[in-house]
């Protein structure tokens, strides 16, 4: 079997551990859309097993979805310059990483050019990488910067799938509210994590999480439109949502991540309307069962 298809960053938040419980969700459709794409673990699935025959990526973050876009029409000019700084990268002192990556961010700030981001991205191993006031991408280090791996750098091949995957992509980059979804379509949202003190310098309270949980309901009022969004549980902020909505299945899993130097362990709430799951997939081959037993929605509230 192939090897999947891989994010060309590791990115906070990043959902590629989580597949195998998000990915039962996600079955044949024409459209699969992603509002918080990051660094697009999920699209990747998408992709890999030949889900949708379109695809819908945004994200708020403009510089990851203008190298998307760069890909896209040009992949053999990102590559170029991301492995010519890879080049000089190898060639350097390994006590000067720190100093030659975050140099790299500002270069790239000063001159925003698609190789350089996919080299800091791909470098900066996890660090938060938000958008700051400014608008210039920013990386906060100090807890995950790799000093040791100094190997294999850009993948020409992670690239090159990426930009084949992405011709058949609409590549946006905005608010999520501003993406239009069609019919017959997936919608994955997995936006920040509450309550995590680190993030990616955009605003996400309560109000927004609240906001986005009616737009995916909504969304689900066309039930050709299933929708799935993630997040990290309390127990009771999106339980209390679910429930009052009295449509959504949902699911939990074992999750950890990273809250500034600590990593934390959680669980982590699968939010489905419309579930058209769960399958599992073993290679290609897609099995659907009855999800009746062991899935149900949250009951709603006892008036
Ligand atoms: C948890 S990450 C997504 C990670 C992604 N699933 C992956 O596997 O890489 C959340 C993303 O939401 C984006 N974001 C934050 N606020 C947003 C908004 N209002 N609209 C769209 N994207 C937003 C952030 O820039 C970040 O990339």
């Amino acid at each position: 079997m192939s090897v999947m298809m891989k994010p060309l960053f590791s990115y906070a938040g990043g959902k590629s551990r989580y597949l195998k419980h998000l990915g039962r969700y996600f079955v044949k459709t024409n459209t699969y859309v992603e509002p918080f794409v990051g660094a697009g673990s999920a699209f990747c699935y998408m992709n890999y097993y030949s889900l949708a025959s379109k695809f819908v990526i945004n994200d708020i973050n403009h510089h990851f979805m203008k190298l998307y876009a760069d890909i896209k029409s040009n992949h053999e000019d990102v590559l170029r310059e991301a492995l010519a700084i890879s080049n000089e990268y190898r060639s350097i002192d390994e006590r000067e990483v720190p100093y030659f990556i975050s140099d790299q961010r500002d270069l790239y700030n000063a001159n925003p050019t698609s190789g350089r981001c996919l080299f800091f991205a791909n470098r900066a191993f996890g660090a938060i990488l938000g958008v700051d006031q400014q608008g210039r991408l920013e990386g906060a280090f100090g807890y995950h910067l790799d000093r040791r791996s100094k190997g294999k750098i850009i993948s020409v091949k992670d690239v090159e799938e990426w930009a084949k995957a992405l011709q058949n992509t609409e590549i946006l980059s905005g608010p999520y509210a501003k993406v239009r979804v069609p019919g017959n379509s997936i919608v994955f949202c997995d936006p920040p994590y509450r309550g995590v003190t680190v993030n990616y310098k955009t605003k996400f309270d309560d109000a927004d999480y609240t906001a986005l949980f009616n737009w995916c309901s909504e969304l689900a009022n066309d039930p050709t439109i299933s929708v799935i969004m993630t997040n990290y549980s309390d127990g009771l902020f999106f339980e209390g949502l679910c429930r009052d909505d009295g449509r959504v299945l949902v699911e939990y899993y074992d999750s950890c991540f990273t809250n500034g130097p600590k990593k934390l362990r959680g669980k982590e709430i699968l939010m489905v309307w419309n579930s058209l799951g769960p399958t599992q997939r073993q290679g290609k081959l897609t099995v659907t069962r009855d999800s009746a037993s062991t899935h149900r929605p949250l009951e709603s509230k006892a008036e």
